[in-house]
């Protein structure tokens, strides 16, 4: 098959004079490149994302290993997307980072593509917008942070900020050494060291066939990493050869692999939402059904932080996703084609845990259903999720009466407040956090526990929201309820006082209030009215789609199989 990048080198002579004198002028010669891949390296290293801070020294490894196997790397940044950093959320911008993605690779002479992630939304932003061009593409991420000691113990990035804050709240630490912590917990480039959104969607990344094996849990500073970018590099131009595109790994089949794979590392709920949307890419529809069906016959094994004992550098010593997969092995999809042109059941064929504390074995599991349970209910009509593992499990039936907060600022005026009616019974609820509703789905659903019941020793209750929150997070939290309140969900009728039921072992979240009265709310509730009136903030409003669908944008998505067939023809410039 023809390269497409000959359309630019070799198509109508006075455009393709241009393009090679443009070659030209960056010191290339076209005539050694010749005929041989043009491979793109999208690399989303920025100073304003400190988890992707290796990805430049990665990308040098790729182009080695491009050039090697014959091809002609050409690096280009795309905008990067730092969790920490960005306000209110970098889930705001996850649509728009897949969108740089889809049309540089649409609009440049390109081949294939190697990707470089780190933090959270980086790796599916990637992945969405590779699998609109579908050209071939291979991912690659800058791996886990080192983990740092404070105290003599480790300590996980995230989990460990929100759980050592109770204790200062509830005057257990001192500030000094709360200042110490903050010192010891981030000690490396690399992405959060717990499997928190970061380390799951680079896992599924794997999982789904994108990433060579082993690779998505090596360590940031770990010099094997550099070795897999080279062998990354390598890969790319064999992949190109072969033609292998996105729409042949990333199937429905590997799809449901990779939700296995979720449900078995106890991952973050964030992961439900970006599955959603990556398959959507692909005209695969993946309703939440399909994951509670997955996730109620799928053991959970890995005992890793937040909702287990361990980081990410004993979870890559015990054999990381390939003896994740090779415990689920009866249960996955072992024909799904990946990156290395083998399909997966020989991949795994060669794995096993080598720590079964970490990874453990499928016959002893940590719990034999999946780590997120998907719900429904009067309160939540078209879905809710939530991470059982780290819930408590006294609280997964629970009646109590709402604590009600309108919006993030009200929830943060009144929390600690004394006169807060709360009690170790209360649901807090807290509403217009969601897709729409602020813009961008932030991660504002772990609402803290209210001082005046830490003071009284209660460290988790049952908080539900239409937000979503950290992979390293945990406690009694509903998430994603859909639909949302700003767009007319019955999570926007709920006042303070109203009964509300979570029943997790039968999957429902239920308002109990008259449907009369629920009536007469809603002939009263009036959509909140948004301070964006232009921009990309206007566009997220006007298009993002609902938690259960991927809030992905409504035109992002193929409508059908024509659709997702379509290539733009490639038009030459005047
Ligand atoms: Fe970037 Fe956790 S904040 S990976």
């Amino acid at each position: 098959m023809p390269l497409r990048s000959r359309e630019w080198f070799a198509g109508r002579e006075e455009l393709a004079f241009q393009h090679r004198s443009a070659l030209r002028s960056m010191g290339l010669d076209p005539d050694f490149y010749d005929n041989k891949p043009v491979i793109g390296i999208a690399n989303s290293w920025s100073d304003l994302n400190n988890c992707n801070q290796n990805l430049r020294q990665l990308a040098e490894a790729v182009k080695r290993g491009v050039l090697a196997a014959g091809g002609l790397p050409l690096e280009f940044p795309t905008i990067s997307l730092g969790e920490e950093f960005m306000k209110p959320s970098a889930m705001l911008y996850r649509n728009l980072m897949a969108m740089d993605v889809e049309e540089t690779l649409r609009s440049n002479p390109v081949d294939g593509v190697v990707l470089l992630c780190n933090c959270d939304k980086t790796t599916p932003a990637q992945l969405m917008g590779a699998a609109s061009a579908n050209l071939p593409a291979i991912q690659l991420n800058g791996g886990p942070r080192s983990v740092g000691s404070w105290r003599g113990q480790a300590v996980g990035s995230g989990t460990d900020i929100w759980r050592y804050w109770d204790e200062v709240r509830a005057g257990k630490i001192t500030q000094s050494d709360w200042r110490d912590l903050e010192a010891s917990i981030s000690c490396s480039a690399g992405a959060c060291n717990t499997m928190g959104t970061a380390s799951t969607m680079t896992s599924l990344s794997e999982a789904l066939g994108m990433m060579l094996p082993g690779v998505s849990s090596l360590p940031a500073t770990d010099a094997r990493r550099l070795a897999a970018a080279e062998g990354t590099g390598r890969r790319i131009v064999s992949m190109v050869h072969a033609d292998l595109r996105p729409s042949t790994i990333m199937t429905a089949a590997a799809f449901d692999n990779a939700i296995r794979v979720l449900m078995a590392l106890g991952g973050s709920t964030n992961a439900v939402v970006h599955l959603i949307a990556m398959a959507g890419r692909l005209n695969i529809t993946l309703p939440l059904s399909r994951f509670d069906e997955l996730s109620r016959t799928t053991p959970w094994l890995v005992n890793l932080s937040p909702s287990g004992d361990f980081l990410m550098d004993a979870f890559h010593g015990a054999g990381g996703v390939p003896a994740v997969m090779s415990e689920l092995k009866s249960l996955l999809n072992t024909d799904c084609m990946t990156v290395t042109g083998q399909v997966l059941g020989e991949i795994i064929s060669r794995a096993r845990s080598f720590n079964r504390e970490v990874i453990r074995p499928a016959r002893e599991p940590l719990s034999p259903q999946g780590a997120i349970s998907t719900l429904s209910g009067s309160l939540a009509p078209n879905g809710a999720v939530i991470k059982a593992s780290a819930a408590s499990p006294r609280l997964m039936q629970h009646r109590g009466r709402a604590v009600v907060f309108h919006s993030y600022e009200d929830m943060l005026a009144r929390i600690n407040s004394p006169d807060l009616p709360v009690d170790a019974d209360s649901v807090l609820v807290l509403q217009n956090a969601g897709p729409k509703g602020v813009p961008g789905f932030p991660e504002w659903g772990m609402i803290p526990v209210p001082q005046k019941l830490l003071e009284q020793g209660i460290s988790d209750i049952v908080r539900i929201s239409d937000s979503r929150m950290s992979g390293t997070s945990f406690g009694t939290v509903v998430l994603h309820v859909a639909p949302e309140a700003a767009a007319g969900g019955p999570l926007a009728l709920v006042e303070d006082g109203d009964e509300i039921e979570l029943d997790v072992p039968n999957r429902r979240v239920d308002l109990h209030v008259s449907t009369e009265e629920l009536s007469r709310r809603r002939a009263n509730w009036k959509s909140p009215v948004s301070l964006h009136l232009r921009g990309y903030p206007r566009l997220y409003i006007d298009h993002v789609l609902q938690a259960d669908e991927g809030c992905d944008f409504d035109f992002l998505r193929p409508r059908n199989a024509e659709e997702l067939k379509f290539v733009p023809p490639l038009v030459g410039r005047s």
